[in-house]
């Protein structure tokens, strides 16, 4: 047994844009512990690209916004969260300019300098706001740099949640989030925490795919810590694959901004030939999931390993300015941008289901909140809008955060929780197993779960996965807990769960494509898949979470 509890106002569970606004947004006289597993800064947040999708421009209006998310969404997206956070986005685009947030400008037509505004597959307009191509990092510094200096926020880094402490597991009533046990992974202890309100900022699962554009911690601790505790999770089939990474064997998929496409890139076979406007009238900016998945068809029709993205013919000057960070790091690894194509693969990069929330961020358990890319709100449907996701993030913390604050000061919860009990555990001497689950994990997910499913193929990996939660649990169970150990964990939970939800879904919609169903189903409009864990949140509403106050 180990630690004491420590208590507060409100548990923050990561760091990027979604964690760093809700403390920011959160009043200066409430407690708060904002936890990060790894540095302040680490975290998808810090990578964005493309910006973030605002309505800033005349010709531009609010239903051409949630327009082109619903047509995204393919049917799934629900009408009034898209409104809900299109009407929200260009005032919290002044909400970062006013917190320091440095977005590009240009002269417009009388010589005044205005916000930039870059394009994306799938909008109808130039709407993105961006920090040249680098939008994630000026936002996540900025933030990051004024939660430091905020004396209520004590942030907790290299700090990884272990598992939510509830009422029901410690046999009291009524049911709600108490807190949670984290790990210390500087001295190795368990830490017990607890809080009125806790808040999943985690991020998405991306990792559990071979090759992914997302950092090594978007392992869906959240998604599977959430399931656990009993709340429902939604849409898990959808895995966004980003079209444009860079083919490089030292790249580890980096992205290439769809930004590039939205500024004229061309996507091209081996022998110079435009594909995409054989597959999509969009053509280049069809949204990611026809984009991706023609790319995939073409590599496989032809037996290549990769496509070519192509902008050398804009002047290297507009290149250079507008992509300095991909132009820079191309260079490095011996591609010149402004001088030939690029090599490209598609790799998994945004999670579009996840915990259940409504539109404060409310999941099923009271007392504990999602925002940002861990939740599942309604707004991304069957495949995310580009720049909606950063956006997302900012509205749902804003959001989250005035209903934290309506309930205003309630009496203190029970302070002292039971200590993380470690008494039946000892240190593993097999490591190489957790590493070694991790790649077949990974691997089998990329093979069999991927950008084209069959019921045959995920047949199989249901088989694999059910082998491989068994090894794991029992591992979990005897050997003292590790950050890599408690992610395998939660990726297993995670590849179930997307598993379970791909062989539930017997139609193709959005990025869940499968060939033995290769139609869209107009019964299924409207019908996200939600996943009931057996351990369901007692009383919990249905179809939606709903007051989380407690
Ligand atoms: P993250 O930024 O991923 O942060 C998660 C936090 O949770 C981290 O601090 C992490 O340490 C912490 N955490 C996780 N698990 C635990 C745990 N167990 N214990 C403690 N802490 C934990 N979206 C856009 O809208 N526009 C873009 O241009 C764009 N470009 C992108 C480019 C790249 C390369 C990538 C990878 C994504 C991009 N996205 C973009 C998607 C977007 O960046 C993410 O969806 C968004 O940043 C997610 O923010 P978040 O705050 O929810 O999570
Ligand atoms: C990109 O810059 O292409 C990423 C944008 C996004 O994921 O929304």
């Amino acid at each position: 047994m180990s630690g004491e509890t420590t208590s507060y106002d409100v548990l923050i569970i990561g760091s990027g844009v979604a964690g760093l606004s809700l403390a920011l947004r959160l009043p200066k006289s409430i407690r708060i512990a904002l936890l990060s597993k790894g540095a302040l800064l680490e975290g998808s947040s810090l990578y964005a690209q493309g910006g973030i999708a605002a309505v800033l421009d005349d010709g531009d209006s609010i239903d051409a916004h949630v327009q082109d998310t619903l047509v995204a969404g393919a049917g799934l997206s629900d009408p009034a969260v898209a409104r809900f956070v299109a009407e929200r986005a260009a005032e919290n685009i002044r909400w970062l300019i006013g917190m320091g947030v440095a977005f590009s400008t240009a002269a417009d037509g009388n010589g005044t300098e205005t916000l930039h505004l870059t394009r994306e597959g799938g909008h109808s307009h130039r709407r993105i706001v961006h920090a040249a191509d680098a939008t994630g990092e000026a936002v996540e510094t900025t933030l990051a740099d004024l939660v430091r200096r905020r004396g209520n926020v004590e942030i907790l880094e290299y700090h990884a949640a272990i598992d939510l402490i509830t009422a029901s597991r410690l046999g009291r009533t009524p049911e709600r989030c108490l807190g949670v046990y984290a790990l210390d992974r500087d001295s190795g202890r368990v830490r017990t925490l607890a809080a009125r309100h806790v808040v999943l900022a985690t991020g998405g699962a991306s990792k559990v795919y071979l090759y992914t554009s997302n950092p090594d911690s978007a392992t869906g601790d959240g998604i599977a810590m959430a399931w656990r505790a009993g709340c429902r999770v939604a849409n898990m089939e959808f895995n966004q694959f980003h079209p444009t990474c860079l083919y490089h064997p030292e790249a580890k998929s980096f992205l290439i901004s769809e930004a590039v496409r939205g500024e004229g890139g061309l996507l091209l076979l081996p022998d110079g030939r435009r594909f995409m406007p054989d597959f999509d009238p969009r053509a280049e900016l069809a949204p990611r999931d026809i984009v991706a998945r023609a790319i995939d068809h073409e590599m496989k029709r032809l037996g290549i390993d990769h496509v070519l993205l192509d902008i050398s013919h804009r002047p290297a000057e507009f290149i250079v300015s507008h992509f300095p960070t991909i132009y820079r790091r191309c260079l490095e690894l011996g591609f010149d941008m402004t001088r030939e194509p690029l090599p490209v693969v598609p790799a998994a990069h945004y999670t579009c289901g996840g915990v259940l929330t409504d539109l404060h961020g409310c999941t099923d358990l009271a007392g504990l909140y999602a925002i940002g890319e861990v939740a599942c709100t309604g707004l991304h449907g069957a495949n995310r809008l580009a720049s909606n996701s950063l956006l997302e993030c900012l509205v749902f913390a804003q959001s989250a955060a005035a209903y934290i604050v309506a309930q205003g000061s309630a009496p203190p919860l029970s302070t002292t929780l039971p200590p993380w009990d470690e008494s039946r555990v000892t240190d593993s001497d097999e490591q190489v197993v957790v590493s070694h689950n991790w790649e077949e994990l990974r691997r089998f997910m990329w093979d069999y779960v991927g950008i084209v499913r069959t019921n045959k193929r995920l047949q199989r990996a249901k088989r694999r996965i059910d082998l491989l939660q068994n090894e794991i649990q029992e591992y979990y169970g005897n050997f003292r807990i590790t950050c890599d150990l408690l992610e395998l964990r939660n990726l297993a939970t995670v590849a179930e769960l997307i598993i379970d939800s791909a062989l539930a879904r017997r139609e193709s919609r959005g990025l869940h494509y499968t060939l033995d169903h290769p139609e869209r189903d107009p019964a299924l409009d409207g019908k996200p898949t939600i996943l009931v864990p057996r351990a369901r949140v007692p009383g919990s509403p249905s179809p939606g979470p709903g007051d989380c106050s407690g």
